[in-house]
Order: structure tokens, then sequence, then C-alpha cells
């Protein structure tokens, strides 16, 4: 079993105010958030609700709100909730993912994004995301495939190229990044059937954004899912 670095929440409180900078270590989350946001399909009735799962800086609320929705944020970072609190999310908890404050069936979608590569047992914390979401509902995830590729690229180059948008040195422990056929075994036994799809950033506008000559970057959906990749799925 691996263990959660100690000081990974200390480093999202100091990392508080970069949440919203175009330029700054958090920035790609950003542009991830709005991909996650368009699997999220419009409510279906009057006061449903979306948890997000370690929402951070609460980055995917803009690209959210317009669905129907109330937003439940919850993070272990309280300086990341506060900047939640500021983007449209009402409610908020400070607690693990893996040990929600919400009964069963509590919600109408839930989303996890970019945070299963964090904590030391993802499959628990997507058992726990499927626990609190109601037959019917959705479940997203987005994460980091547990493969060789995926260290390259996500450690070796994104964290060590002087580039901007560069998340910190050390952000990533490959040992914690999610095996992708247990994440599909565990969201099935808990009654959500994954499908697994790929996202990496568009080339040109990846480029651009390099050259400074624009501000974000949208993702786009590919086949291979041995990086970044992102399921989703509809509770029985
Ligand atoms: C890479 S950020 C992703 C934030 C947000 N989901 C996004 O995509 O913009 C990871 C977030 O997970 C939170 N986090 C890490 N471990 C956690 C845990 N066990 N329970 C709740 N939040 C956690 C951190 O505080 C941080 O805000």
């Amino acid at each position: 079993m691996q263990h959660l670095r100690s000081d990974l929440i200390t480093d999202y409180d100091r990392l508080a105010d970069t949440w919203w900078d175009p330029r700054g270590p958090l920035a790609p989350l950003g542009w991830i958030a709005r991909a996650r946001a368009e699997y999220v399909p419009a409510a279906e009735r009057e006061g449903a609700r979306l948890l997000d799962l370690a929402c951070g800086g609460g980055l995917a609320g803009p690209h959210l709100a317009g669905k129907g929705y109330r937003l439940t944020g919850v993070d272990l970072s309280q300086l990341s909730l506060a900047e939640a609190g500021r983007h449209g999310y009402p409610d908020l908890a400070r607690a693990d993912l893996t040990q929600l404050p919400f009964t069963d069936g509590s919600f109408d979608v839930v989303t996890a994004g970019q945070c299963l590569e964090h904590v030391p047992d993802p499959y628990a914390a997507v058992a726990e995301a499927c626990r609190v979401l109601r037959p019917g509902g959705t479940l997203i995830v987005d994460t980091i495939a547990d493969t060789r590729l995926a260290r390259l690229v996500a450690i070796t180059l994104a964290e060590n190229l002087p580039l901007p948008g560069r998340p910190e040195p050390g952000t990533h422990d490959h040992r914690l990044f999610v095996n992708r056929a247990r994440l599909v075994r565990t969201a099935r036994a808990n009654g959500v059937e994954l499908r697994l799809l790929g996202l990496r950033p568009h080339f040109r506008e990846g480029l651009a954004y390099l050259a400074g000559r624009r501000d974000r970057v949208r993702m786009v959906q590919v086949k291979p899912t041995g990086v970044l990749f992102l399921g989703v799925g509809r509770k029985r």
C-alpha cells in the first residue's frame, strides 16, 4: 500500500492563489475541467445536485454553470475550498474523498477529476463515489494511467521541462497512478459501467499556449487511454 504524501494538502493550500492563473502550475487542470464538464448531462430534475470530489479551486465551476445543478465541493485543502466557494460552489465540505460525509444516493452526478492519482487507495475512492451517487446518476472520473508512457509524459516531461503551466516537480508519484482494469472492475462492482476514453491537449493550441499566443488549450478525445483518461458511466 502506498501512502499519501504528508505535505500534499499543504502544497495545495500553498498554491491556492494560483488556481486561476492561466500560466501557473495548475493551469492544465482548467483545460481538463472544461473537457470533463462536457460529459456532464443537463440536470434531469429540479434540485439536482452535483458532487465534485477533490474540487480544488473549483475550476469546473464556470463550465458547469447553466447545467442545472447545485454544486457541492469536497476537498482537504481549506484554502482551495475557499477559492471554489468564490467560483460557483455554494456547498463545501472539508473531507477525505474516501470517507464522504453524505448518505447513499445523495447526488445526481459525481465527478472526480485529477485526484485519484493522489490517494493511496483510488479504488476505495471510486467505490465511495458510487455509493453517494443515486441510481441513474452519472459518474465521471479522470486520472492518469499506471503505464510507463504516463510516467514519462506526466512526470519526466511535464514536471521537468521549464514551460508555462508546468506542475511543480514532485506533484505526481507514479506508484499512485491508476490501473484502468481495476478501476472499471471496481466501478462495475458498485453499479457503474465505466466507458474509458483518452484525453490529450490540442497540439496546435498547445504550441500557441507555449508561445504565449493563447491562454488556454482545449483537450481532445483520443482512443488510447494509456496516459490521461476519463471514465464516464451511469449507475444502475
Ligand atoms: C490535482 S488537484 C485537482 C483539483 C480539481 N479536481 C481539478 O481538477 O481542478 C488535486 C486535489 O485533490 C485534493 N486532494 C488530495 N487528496 C485528497 C483526499 N484524500 N481527499 C480530498 N481531497 C484530496 C487536493 O487538495 C487538490 O485540491
